[in-house]
């Protein structure tokens, strides 16, 4: 059932696309491929904290991993335009789907928003494209993982973009009480200490959100989205302790 929150998302209302999105919940693709529902679509929660991240934090370079039907690109790139950013491609978007799946309507969003000068595209799976970023140098700010949520491809994800943050730099992962994300989040909180440091999302939640059950849900590390701000080196000495997680 949509809460009060998921059905007046206010707090979207800086990028009319995404609250039309958010809204009808309903988007057709550029082949005329119609989607209801858009179960994928991230949640007003998971939205309103990226905005507030990166209106509070001013994240230069930006990543996520999933496009999907481009809520979260909407905030990221409307983001950088509010920041008064000249548009440089400096939010990057990875899906391999987009054109095939999704029928481009992330794209399409970005397009109808006029804000596509602001996203680099790369269709490919992450675990073959965050290597490459790498290679070439980039680093990012502000990192959002909401791709394959498979152990396996959110713990490849994990290490690579932590090689991609910043230093202070944050990284947000979706979905962080299902069981492949909260092992890869718990693998982060034993065995990675002073490499990054959890992040304390509170405030940064939408209006009322903010009360007893969040605090209770973050202590059972049940909350939907987790964020870690990256403290120290990425990488950690090859014989550094193991500690069960
Ligand atoms: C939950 S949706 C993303 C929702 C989107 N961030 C939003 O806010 O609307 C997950 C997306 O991840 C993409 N995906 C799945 N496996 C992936 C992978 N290995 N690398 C990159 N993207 C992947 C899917 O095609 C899908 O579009």
């Amino acid at each position: 059932m949509m809460t009060t929150i998921e059905m007046n998302p206010a707090e979207l209302n800086f990028c009319p696309v995404l609250t039309e999105l958010v809204q009808s919940r309903r988007a057709v693709g550029q082949q005329g491929k119609t989607f209801e529902g858009l179960g994928s679509l991230s949640s007003v929660n998971n939205l309103v904290t990226l905005r507030k991240l990166m209106m509070e934090f001013q994240s230069r370079r930006t990543l996520e991993i999933g496009l999907s039907f481009g809520g979260s690109a909407l905030v990221f790139a409307a983001s950088h335009h509010d920041l008064q950013r000249p548009a440089a491609r400096q939010h990057v978007a990875l899906d391999p789907f987009q054109k095939t799946v999704w029928d481009s309507c992330g794209l399409m969003a970005l397009e109808h928003a006029g804000l596509t000068g602001y996203v680099e595209f790369r269709p490919a799976y992450s675990a073959m494209e965050l290597p490459r970023l790498i290679e070439s140098g980039a680093s990012f700010d502000l990192v959002y993982v909401d791709g394959s949520h498979l152990f396996e491809d959110v713990f490849v994800d994990a290490y690579f973009v932590l090689r991609l943050l910043s230093p202070g730099g944050l990284v947000a992962f979706d979905d962080s009480a299902n069981r492949h994300v909260a092992k890869v989040l718990r693998f982060l909180r034993t065995n990675l200490r002073g490499l990054v440091e959890e992040v304390d999302l509170g405030r940064y939640r939408p209006v009322g959100g903010n009360g007893i059950a969040y605090a209770l849900a973050k202590r059972l590390h049940k909350v939907q989205l987790t964020a870690f701000r990256r403290v120290g080196p990425a990488e950690r000495k090859w014989d550094a302790d193991f500690t069960r997680f």
